[in-house]
């Protein structure tokens, strides 16, 4: 089962719950590989993996870089791929592979390697506002697809509590899944919320009235939790919220065996 995270602005906390949910479905002895398709890195950094990334490489010519890691920590394993380097060069290195059949056979190759050690779930992290035409998500999700022609697809979306950035969301949402068949809009995660009553109440009332609009299955309320904040540490060390627990043994009784 895939599942992709994402959302409209960067801060929501998309690569925080990326990492949390890989952890919460590998402690539940499933086998996670995180694809990490955000330029910026910071799931698979958390992870242990700093190199190049695969697309880089691969422009580089370093085919052995570091792109794929292994991460074994105390109570199980993620594996990780950082998809592309980091920062700006991303652009250009999308359009360089974009344009170059060679290297992006080349992709295609390297990354079915790793597909065919076969996972039990697929988490893919995003940047912000990603659509299906963009090549950030075209290459990666062809050669994913081609590896796995009848994957079952999930979206889960990410917001922070502010009205705006609530209201920008349901857009979103809307469009992604009216504009594609491909998988289904599963949940939306109202993250950030300041741990008092009323603000929690309030964000379960724009929850509730969200999913009704948007017509996605299941969603939650997570509040700001401090040990998560700027989180910048071991994988060991980051403690997995109920919510999250919750939300990872709904998604593996969904993926049934
Ligand atoms: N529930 C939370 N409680 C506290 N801090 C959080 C929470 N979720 C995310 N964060 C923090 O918010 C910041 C942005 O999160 P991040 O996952 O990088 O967002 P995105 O991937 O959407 O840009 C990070 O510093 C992260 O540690
Ligand atoms: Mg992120």
């Amino acid at each position: 089962m895939r599942i992709s995270i994402i959302g409209v602005k960067g801060g929501s906390g998309k690569s925080t719950i990326s990492l949390l949910l890989s952890k919460a479905l590998s402690e539940m002895g499933e086998k996670v590989l995180l694809i990490d398709r955000d330029p910026l890195g910071w799931t698979s950094r958390i992870l242990g993996l700093e190199g190049d990334g695969l697309v880089k490489s691969i422009i580089e010519g370093k085919e052995h870089g570091e792109f794929y890691a292994e991460k074994k920590y105390n109570n199980g394993k993620i594996s990780v791929i950082k998809f592309y380097g980091e920062g700006p060069r991303f652009f250009t290195d999308v359009s360089i592979i974009h344009k170059n059949t060679v290297l992006l056979n080349k992709v295609e190759e390297l990354y079915s390697q790793i597909l065919k050690k076969k996972f039990d779930f697929y988490i893919v992290d995003n940047p912000s506002l990603v659509d299906f035409n963009d090549e950030i998500v075209k290459h990666e999700l062809s050669i994913f697809l081609k590896n796995f022609p009848k994957v079952k697809i999930l979206r889960i979306y990410v917001t922070d509590p502010s009205e705006p950035s609530i209201k920008a969301t349901i857009d979103y949402i809307k469009k992604i899944e009216s504009q594609n068949n491909l998988g289904n809009g599963y949940g939306l995660i109202i993250n950030l919320v300041p741990p008092y009553p009323e603000e929690l109440d309030k964000s379960k009332r724009d929850l509730k009235e969200a999913l009704e609009e948007t017509k996605l299955n299941s969603g939650f309320v997570l509040p700001f939790i401090e040990n998560l904040f700027q989180f910048n540490g071991k994988i060991e060390d980051l403690e997995i919220p109920e919510e999250i627990k919750l939300l990872a043994r709904q998604l593996k009784y969904l993926k049934g065996d």
